[in-house]
């Protein structure tokens, strides 16, 4: 497998479930405790050796762009004032060689939608997918683990957890055989089956490396559960034709796209990272 050297940071949705905070500005820059999940995101993609951000936004795409971007203004102040250490951190967001690319999922028809919005400039190879509100607290980070996976098995590879049985109807789930401690080769994938239909309850997180196939069936992927055009069925139907891995990661994840999740990570972040 190609290096992989891209990463998709899908953040058109709508956020519904954080109004009104997430009326004019996208939910992934709700701060953690002092950063917003968008960055944490992004340091880890950098973390597996990313070195161009694809940015997949909507209507409020500003807040993402300002905050990738240099501020000249708050950098002045900030020298003036002799707060080297803030100025540090505002500063070095973003290594040197590391390159922002933005482009527009027109409405929000879905996450398969907006990854396929990033075809043209992922191109023909591997790239992982991050989705922001699922923050990750790993020793090694998760994009990490995936990336690794993903050359070890040479394929395409989703990031996995446990969940509970009345859980499914939250999550794509997987089936498949599992062929070492940590991975299983995927025969089936559905999107939020209910209970009683769920195959397993192995469930994709907002992690994932693809091949660059993916997008040809996602071009076939017709709306699906809520209406959406889903990632899950378009991996559906690539594992039809390739290798596709669950990997079963090491690390915590908060589900931050719900207030009970956010609030969690927001808790032990602040407890474990800020001594408060
Ligand atoms: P969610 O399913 O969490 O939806 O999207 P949402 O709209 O962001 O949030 P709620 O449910 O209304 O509160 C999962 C990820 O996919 C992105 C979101 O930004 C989020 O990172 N997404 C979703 C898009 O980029 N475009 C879409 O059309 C849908």
């Amino acid at each position: 497998m190609k290096p992989i050297r891209k990463a998709v940071f899908p953040v058109a949705g709508m956020g519904t479930r954080f109004l009104p905070a997430t009326k004019a500005m996208p939910k992934e820059m709700l701060p953690v405790v002092d950063k917003p999940l968008i960055q944490y995101a992004v340091e880890e993609a950098i973390a597996a050796g990313v070195t161009e951000l694809i940015f997949i936004t909507g209507r409020n795409k500003r807040a993402i762009e300002d905050h990738f971007d240099s501020n000249p203004e708050l950098e002045a102040d900030l020298q003036g004032k002799n707060k080297l250490d803030l100025l540090e951190r505002i500063q070095n967001i973003i290594p040197s060689y590391v390159s922002c690319i933005y482009t527009r999922q027109p409405a929000p028809l879905g996450l398969g939608h907006a990854v396929l919005c990033a075809a043209p400039i992922v191109g023909n190879e591997p790239f992982l997918v991050m989705l922001a509100d699922d923050l990750i607290d790993a020793t090694t980070p998760v994009a990490r683990q995936l990336v690794e996976a993903a050359h070890q098995h040479n394929g395409s590879i989703v990031a996995i957890q446990q969940v509970e049985p009345d859980e499914t109807d939250k999550y794509g789930i997987i089936s498949g055989q599992r062929i070492d401690t940590l991975t299983t080769h995927l025969s089936a994938i559905v999107e939020k089956p209910a209970p009683a239909d769920a195959p397993s309850t192995s469930a994709v997180v907002g992690r994932y490396v693809l091949e660059p196939e993916i997008f040809d069936h996602l071009r076939r992927t017709q709306a699906g559960v809520g209406g959406e055009i889903q990632l899950t069925d378009g991996i559906a139907s690539l594992l039809k034709a390739r290798d596709v891995f669950g990997y079963q990661y090491e690390g915590t994840r908060y589900d931050c796209g719900s207030k009970s999740g956010f609030f969690k990570a927001t808790l032990e972040f602040g407890r474990k990272y800020h001594g408060l």
